[in-house]
């Protein structure tokens, strides 16, 4: 018998990720609540952590019903805050298989209104913080790696760094930069850390509810529909479902890739009229 067809490719083996253990900034709320539920269901130890303390505490009292869930509250901007999660995360665990960077922030303003300090803001949270904390990871990431089952970082960046976003009404001129600086920060780190057997990827989302999108579900939820081919907005499951991939022995050989998660909305022009 060939050696492949020793091995087994039921889907609870191929994704299983049991075992693992997971850091996910900006896990008190949104997509990052989301995906830290979907890995502690799958048997993932998860460390969640957000700047608000109160949002962490609350955060972790849902989560803890699902499985082994820790809760600590650090900016990722902050040096001395980065500090302290890479002490903790080696504390609670003794290293790290996967780390997602999912904190994020963005600025909605008009050009002639847009602040230097929000411009500033973005930039530093969504990408700035992200090349810091992986950098200071990276000891606990190699720790828990190996070549057959390297550590994964995984960069939620968005389909805004891949078009020009599409609700103009609201310019967001710092958000798209910062996360296409992070699509291609997601590539220059993933062939350098190859050697260390991690491997980087980043999801580039579409539109899903959080308190990020409330302001433009509210005002544009149709323009938003219209434009994406599969006319709707994102269901919890499709993000659970590509960080269980890349997360899994299925994703191990998906490196430096950018992987949209938008129904089609980043290369589409959408569906309406061209009169309109
Ligand atoms: N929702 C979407 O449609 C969508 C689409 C594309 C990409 N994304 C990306 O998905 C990620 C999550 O966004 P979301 O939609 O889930 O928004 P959200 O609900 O506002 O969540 C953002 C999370 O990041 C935390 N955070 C913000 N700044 C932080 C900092 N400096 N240090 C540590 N934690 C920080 C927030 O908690 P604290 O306030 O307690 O810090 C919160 O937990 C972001 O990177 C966003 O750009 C979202």
């Amino acid at each position: 018998m060939p050696d492949s067809l020793g091995e087994s490719f039921v889907t609870a083996d191929l994704f299983s990720l049991e075992g693992k253990s997971a850091l996910v900034t900006g896990g008190s709320s949104g997509l990052g609540l989301i995906m830290a539920k979907g890995l502690l269901q799958n048997g993932v130890k998860v460390i969640i952590a957000s700047r608000s303390k109160e949002k962490c505490d609350e955060a972790l009292a849902s989560l803890n019903e699902f499985g082994d869930c820790r809760a600590i509250a650090a900016d990722v901007t902050k040096a001395s805050e980065r500090k302290l999660l890479v002490e903790f995360a080696k504390k609670e665990f003794g290293s790290l298989s996967i780390l997602i960077n999912n904190a994020g922030a963005n600025w909605g303003a008009k050009l002639e209104d847009y602040p230097d300090d929000g411009f500033a803001k973005v930039m530093d949270t969504n990408i700035n913080a992200v090349f810091s904390l992986s950098r200071d990871m990276t000891p606990l990431l190699q720790e828990a790696s190996s070549s057959s089952d390297p550590s994964r970082i995984i960069n939620i960046g968005s389909m805004d760094g891949i078009h020009v976003p599409i609700v103009q009404r609201v310019p967001t001129f710092a958000y798209s930069a910062s996360k296409a600086a992070l699509h291609h920060l997601t590539r220059t780190m993933a062939v350098d850390l190859a050697s260390r057997n991690i491997t980087v990827n980043a999801v580039a989302p579409g539109f899903f509810a959080s308190k990020m999108t409330d302001y433009v579900f509210e005002n544009f939820k149709d323009d938003i529909e219209d434009d994406c081919p599969l006319h709707r907005v994102g269901k919890p499951a499709e993000i659970v479902g590509i960080i269980n991939y890349l997360a899994s022995r299925a994703g191990a050989y998906t490196n430096g890739t950018v992987i949209p998660v938008d129904g089609g909305t980043s290369i589409s022009k959408g569906r309406r009229e061209w009169t309109d």
